[in-house]
């Protein structure tokens, strides 16, 4: 496998991504997803589009300062200014790439630019040269590549590429291609353009029709050795090529693709994980790659052959994409099996006659709700097996939230909580917000050092009720809690209570494990 080429992954996440509509992020967000990108080992990472804004400049500046290993990028038009605008944000960087582009569809040219095709040309390679003499690393494309009339793409490739342009991006700007014509595509272009051997031949695909990733393989199919891609597939529209479906399936169909990337593939989820807490985007359960169902099994049988091989129900470890191995959700289709391998990953030593005897009153809470967590399977297994309670130890008694609004005073919390052994604290926390303060007074009264992760307020017009779900970190683990409220601060506190008492119920059930092994 050692002589097999190497397909660089650019990525698009900061720039593309950051454009699409819920994306946007500051600096100091750009900077989080920035280092881990380069913890992936991306090999080109696009920082922003410097003449857009004096933002997206000192953003590309900061990520070029901060940031090792990665090539850092910056989009221009095909302009001086924008060029310069490019080579100024970037003059930090150890490595630095410009990225130029312009239309040459008919579209383009004739709706957008009002530029005919000589004057594109023309275009191409003055500008592209005056950006080489900007910097050593030029990559042109012709936007909407895939509309584009083939001889036409042609001469305009030939342009940049005698220009000085070391690599060609092809762009499927509206994502209309289809595997099949990116594949000939890619194979006319580099069989036929003189000097087309000698540049990096990469792809840029969105996923309007939903083929993005598909696209985006079957240009490499075609000789493309570079993908342009997002994390969680975010972009202009319905998004760009996801990088961790692209990576994995070179990596998982290694055997077909014959390429290798340089990606540590570990450093997925983390990735995935870090864009949507920054963005507060939660990533789709049934995302593939890093959703939360993607190594998930419920069904019974699915459950059962997962527990004796992996590989029965599953391509790829979770393990390998950075996920916490947590595969098997309990719910209503689960069996025995299940039941005693999460007992057993919660840390207790249960016998064959204690599933049994929980087994009835785990199927009658399974039928009550959609997944039955950790905590409540401690509850089952430290003898509260007749009840469907689905509470902790710790019950809200009393929530203050104070807000400033001529800002003289940070926002501030002040909750009472009262344990099932009677315990009752009263702890006045200040936060960034109310919320945030409230959550803090929470962990400080609980003891649980939680972090918020995910919080999702929807808000159901026809029943006047705000439905929360919070998603929360406790050290390597992660813990969920719902609530259902009139007010939506009440709802995001309730919540948050809720995921708090899963976290605290798993440790007391942890402690007293060594009981259980008594009884059974
Ligand atoms: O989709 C597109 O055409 C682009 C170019 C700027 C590469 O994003
Ligand atoms: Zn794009």
């Amino acid at each position: 496998m050692t002589d097999e080429p190497h397909v660089k992954i650019f990525d698009t996440t900061l720039r593309d991504g950051e454009q699409a509509p819920g994306f946007s992020m500051s600096t100091d967000a750009k900077l989080v997803v920035a280092r881990a990108l380069a913890a992936a080992n991306v090999d080109i990472l696009e920082a922003g589009f410097a003449a857009a804004s004096p933002g997206d400049a000192a953003s590309i500046r900061t990520v070029a300062e901060e940031i090792e290993g990665p090539r850092i990028c910056s989009l221009s038009r095909l302009n001086p200014a924008d060029i310069d605008a490019s080579a100024l944000a970037l003059e930090p960087a150890r490595k630095k790439r410009i990225h130029t582009f312009i239309g040459t569809s008919p579209l383009h040219r004739d709706a957008k630019l009002k530029m005919s095709k000589d004057e594109i040309l023309k275009a191409i390679s003055q500008t592209v040269a005056y950006a080489c003499s900007a910097c050593d690393d030029v990559e042109f494309s012709p936007e909407d590549a895939i509309r584009t009339e083939r001889d036409y793409l042609a001469e305009a490739v030939q342009a940049a590429i005698e220009a000085g342009a070391k690599t060609i991006n092809i762009p499927d700007t509206v994502g209309y291609t289809t595997p099949e014509e990116i594949t000939d595509l890619f194979r006319f272009l580099i069989d036929t353009v003189p000097g087309a051997k000698d540049v990096t031949f990469s792809v840029h695909c969105h996923d309007d029709l939903g083929m993005a990733v598909a696209n985006s393989l079957a240009a490499v199919r075609g000789g493309a050795r570079q993908i342009e891609c997002a994390i969680n597939g975010i972009g202009e529209r319905a998004g760009n090529c996801s990088m961790e479906e692209a990576v994995m399936a070179l990596a998982t169909r290694r055997d077909f693709f014959q390429c290798a990337t340089q990606i540590d593939t570990t450093k997925l989820y983390p990735a995935s994980r870090a864009l949507s807490r920054v963005t507060h985007n939660p990533i789709p359960r049934n995302k593939a790659i890093v959703g939360k169902n993607a190594f998930a099994h419920e069904a019974g049988i699915h459950q059962h052959g997962v527990l004796a091989d992996k590989r029965t129900y599953e391509i790829m470890d979770a393990e390998s994409v950075g996920m916490p191995s947590n595969s098997i959700v309990l719910g209503k289709h689960s069996g025995k099996h299940a039941v005693m391998a999460r007992a057993k990953t919660l840390g207790f030593k249960v016998s064959k006659q204690k599933i049994e005897d929980i087994f009835p009153a785990f199927k009658r809470l399974a039928d009550t709700c959609r997944e039955v967590t950790d905590a409540d399977l401690v509850k089952l297994l430290t003898g509260n097996a007749e009840s469907d309670g689905r509470i902790g130890p710790w019950r809200m008694r009393k929530t203050e939230l104070h807000v400033d609004m001529e800002g003289e005073t940070r926002p501030h919390a002040r909750i009472t909580m009262e344990h099932d052994n009677g315990d009752r604290r009263t702890v006045r926390h200040r936060g960034e917000g109310p919320i945030d303060a409230a959550f803090a007074a929470v962990c400080a009264i609980t003891g649980v050092p939680a972090r918020i992760s995910i919080l999702d307020l929807h808000h159901v017009a026809t029943e006047g009720v705000v439905r929360a779900e919070a998603v929360i970190d406790v050290g390597d683990e992660q813990f969920s809690g719902k609530a259902e409220e009139v007010d939506i601060a009440d709802a995001a506190v309730a919540a948050f209570v809720a995921a708090v008492n899963q976290a605290a119920a798993v440790q007391t059930g942890r402690s007293s494990s060594s009981e259980i092994e008594n009884v059974s």
